[in-house]
Order: structure tokens, then C-alpha cells, then sequence
């Protein structure tokens, strides 16, 4: 995960591999030139630049104070940007955590350092406003690391065939569904999703500007939301969705309906709004992304095989920015304590000895039993990946075996975490 290892002072000059860094000035943009940042976002990505209306819909978003561009002659070369959110973590609490978006070099100034400069006025910037996290979703799985970025969270994308796909007979059911107008979206989803969204570790807080956002992207598509009402009368799941046809006198004819988003606040809503993706009419196949690795859509249907799990991906990209706050944050399980030392080179202040228990963490000085950099810790922190899968690949160092079976129970969680929100 983690690349460069190299330590050095954080208020000294940057380090020999960025050589040319000093020839860039990063500070945050004012407002006018938040239009400039997105087109150099979006250039980066290859996409053209934003039309009046697009970036109708995308502007607010942009949080003064909290987007950054690197300068080289007065030209605007790379920037980032950071959406104020939060995260649910292990125990329920919810933390500040920073949205990091809108990352882009342009193509002429890659490689220079310019990312490095962003991530650093960036990351101290969460530090100083007091947010513990940082988070991202990465184009590139090897870019973020470095900067003591770990992958946190998954999420796989299932494909279902609805001529098979059956909810057996004793699936939960109950309420009814119905179809809303983009409208009446924009006034029941963003309520809808604060009120249910679940306390599962790696959910995140969707803004209003989130929302304007993508609702006004869906003002532009075929997209349908369907909202589902429990039995006791109260809204309590949605799912969005669009339908693409092929036309079976050209193509192959399968007619695909693609689900970009599906919450719930119970079982009986989730096996509700599956059961009704799955039966509409003329549809073949049902994708469904960003799901829960450990959604239990398999169990059910009648056939389990009829759900195929076309990729598993890398989903929320996490930063412990305040370490001790992070550790502090989350509950653990029952296990003996153990110690670790955490290593942090691009934030050295993280840097450290805790022990940590079933009643918490403190700082020790105590002899470590494992040590590992801050960017496999944020992989631990959420519950996603295992101590001994990270121990076995020489993720993190054992100075005493004993340990790793203790930190498993510790760091572990009921259910897998998920974001399933982009941004
Ligand atoms: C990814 C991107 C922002 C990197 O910017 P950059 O200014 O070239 O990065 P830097 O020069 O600061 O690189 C810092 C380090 O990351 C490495 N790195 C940066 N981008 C990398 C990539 N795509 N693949 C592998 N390594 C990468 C550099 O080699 C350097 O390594 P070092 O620490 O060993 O010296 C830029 O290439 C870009 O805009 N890519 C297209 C858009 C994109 O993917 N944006 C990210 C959205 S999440």
C-alpha cells in the first residue's frame, strides 16, 4: 500500500524525489476561481470542461476556504478541494471527517511534486480545523498510500439474471413501493437517507450540496427513484435506478437495469426493493454497484447462484489525520490489550506507541508487540481487513506473535464496513 518510506521533518523543504516543488505556490482558491479548479479537475480526467449547467449543479459543492490549487506562474496547474462530512465508526460514534475530492495535475505538470504540496497544506488544514479523518475514493490504487492514505472500506457490484433471480417464500416483505417524480427526490431523499442511514462503520453524511449534486445530474437522465414504505406508514428505503435497451434487432437485446445507489433501514425494506428491481417488466438483467460485501442478497433467493459477483473494489480510502482522536473514537472488542507502534512520516506528530483494549486506547511506552505505518491502520481502523491477513503478508511487523490473534478480535466488527457513497 504505502510507497515511499522516507522520513523528514514536515516544515523542511520537501524531499530530493520532488525536485522542482518550490517552483509551484499552493494556497486556497478564492470563489471566482473555483470554475478554473474544476476544469482542471475534470481535464485531468479527461472529461471536457463543465457546461453553465453542470457547474449550476456541481458549484456548491465548493466549500470556500476549502479548496487548493498549485500555481506556476500565476497559472493554475493542480488542485483538491475537501467537502466538510462525516463518518460512523466502529461503536456507532460519528466523526468530522474531511471529503477529499476534486484531485487533479495537469498532464504538463504531473510528476513534480504538485500532488505532494496539495496533500500537505491539505492534510494540515483537516488537522487544524479538528477533524480526525480524511477520506477519498482513488482513481489509482497506488497513488494515496504514500501519504498515509489505506484503503478502508470495499464494496463488490453483483449482476443478477431476472428470468432466475426468485426471493424465496419466506423473504422478508411488507410495505409498498412507489415511484417519485425528480421533484419530489430532491425533497424526500436527502431526509430520507439522514434518517436511515445506518450506523454500520463507513457510512458518510451526505450534504445538501452532495445532494444538489446528484439530483442534478439525475435531471438529466432516465433515472428513476423508487422509495419504499414500511407497514407502519413510514418511508423507510429508495432505490435509484435507470434501465439501458439494447435493441435485440442490433444488439444482443439484453435490456440492463443498473442500480447506482439502494438504502435501507431494515431487512424487510431491502428485501422489498430487491424484490421489486427484480420484477420490472422487460428487464434481463439487473447490476447493481457499490454494495455491501456482506449484503446477504445471495441467501435471499432461491437460487443462489442466479446472484454473480462481477468485482469486489477498493471503496473508501481513509486518513487517520488525528491518530490518538481516531484510536479514542472507536470501540473495540473483547480481547487481551496490545501494543502498537504507529508510524507516520508525512504527519510525525502521529507517530507513536498505544496499547490498546477493549476499554479503550492510551498512549504507552510500553515495548511494542506489532508496528505497522498509519496507512495500514487505516485499513484495521474500519474493521475491513484482518491483522493476521496483514501480518501474513507483511503488511505490518510481529515482534510478538501472540499479539496478532488479540488484535484481530480487537479491531474486528460485526459487519463489514461500507461507504457506498460517492463524492
Ligand atoms: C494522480 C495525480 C494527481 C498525481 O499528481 P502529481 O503531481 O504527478 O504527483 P506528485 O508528483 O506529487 O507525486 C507524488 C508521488 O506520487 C507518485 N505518483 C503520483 N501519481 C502516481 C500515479 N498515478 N501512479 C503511481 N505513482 C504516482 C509519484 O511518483 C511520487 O512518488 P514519490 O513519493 O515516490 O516521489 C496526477 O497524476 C493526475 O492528475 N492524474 C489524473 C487524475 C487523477 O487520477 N486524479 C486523482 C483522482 S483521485
Amino acid at each position: 500500500m504505502s510507497g515511499s518510506r522516507k522520513t523528514f521533518d514536515r516544515h523542511d523543504a520537501e524531499p530530493a524525489s520532488c525536485p522542482v516543488v518550490s517552483e509551484y505556490n499552493v494556497r486556497p482558491l478564492a470563489e471566482s476561481e473555483f470554475r478554473d479548479a474544476s476544469r482542471v479537475f475534470l481535464a485531468s480526467l479527461h472529461h471536457p470542461a463543465p457546461t453553465d449547467e453542470q457547474w449550476q449543479r456541481s458549484s456548491s459543492r465548493y466549500e470556500p476556504g476549502r479548496v487548493f490549487g498549485a500555481f506556476r506562474g500565476g497559472e493554475l496547474v493542480g488542485t483538491t478541494m475537501a467537502l466538510s462530512s462525516s463518518i460512523a465508526v466502529p461503536g456507532g460514534e460519528v466523526l468530522p471527517a474531511s471529503a477529499v475530492t476534486g484531485v487533479g495535475v495537469r498532464a504538463d505538470h504531473t510528476r513534480r511534486g504538485v500532488l505532494r504540496s496539495l496533500m500537505r497544506t491539505q492534510l494540515d488544514d483537516v488537522r487544524a480545523r479538528g477533524e480526525p479523518v480524511a477520506m477519498l475514493h482513488a482513481s489509482e490504487a497506488v497513488i494515496y498510500g504514500r501519504f498515509g492514505y489505506g484503503e478502508g472500506t470495499r464494496t463488490r457490484t453483483v449482476s443478477l439474471d431476472t428470468h432466475r433471480a426468485v426471493l424465496h417464500a419466506q423473504a422478508p416483505s411488507g410495505g409498498s413501493i412507489r415511484l417519485v417524480g425528480k421533484d419530489e427526490a430532491g425533497k424526500l431523499l436527502p431526509d430520507l437517507y439522514r434518517r436511515i442511514a445506518s450506523s454500520r462503520p463507513g457510512t458518510i453524511s451526505r450534504s445538501e450540496g452532495w445532494w444538489d449534486s446528484r439530483l442534478g445530474v439525475l435531471s438529466g437522465a432516465q433515472m428513476v427513484v423508487a422509495v419504499h414504505t414500511g407497514d407502519d406508514g413510514e418511508d423507510d428505503g429508495f432505490a435509484l435506478y435507470e434501465v439501458s435497451k439494447n435493441d435485440h434487432r442490433f444488439d444482443d437485446g439484453v435490456c440492463t437495469l443498473q442500480v447506482s445507489d439502494l438504502q435501507s433501514a431494515d431487512a424487510v425494506a431491502t428485501a422489498s426493493l430487491w424484490r421489486f428491481l427484480l420484477g420490472v417488466d422487460l428487464v434481463d438483467r439487473v447490476v447493481a454497484i457499490d454494495r455491501p460485501v456482506d449484503e446477504p442478497l445471495e441467501w435471499l433467493l432461491t437460487d443462489r447462484r442466479t446472484c454473480r459477483v462481477s468485482s469486489i473494489q477498493d471503496d473508501l480510502w481513509l486518513r487517520l489525520v488525528d491518530v490518538p482522536a481516531a484510536l479514542a473514537a472507536r470501540r473495540y472488542g473483547a480481547a487481551e490489550p496490545v501494543v502498537i507502534e504507529v508510524r507516520d512520516d508525512f504527519l510525525p506528530e502521529n507517530s507513536g506507541i498505544y496499547r490498546i483494549g477493549p476499554e479503550g486506547m492510551r498512549r504507552s511506552d510500553a515495548r511494542p508487540q506489532l508496528g505497522l505505518g498509519v496507512d495500514v491502520l487505516a485499513s484495521l481502523y474500519l474493521g475491513d481487513a484482518g491483522v493476521s491477513a496483514l501480518a501474513a503478508a507483511n503488511r505490518l511487523e510481529v515482534h510478538d506473535r501472540s499479539a496478532v490473534a488479540e488484535a484481530d478480535r480487537l479491531f474486528a466488527t460485526a459487519e463489514t464496513p461500507w461507504c457506498g457513497t460517492g463524492f
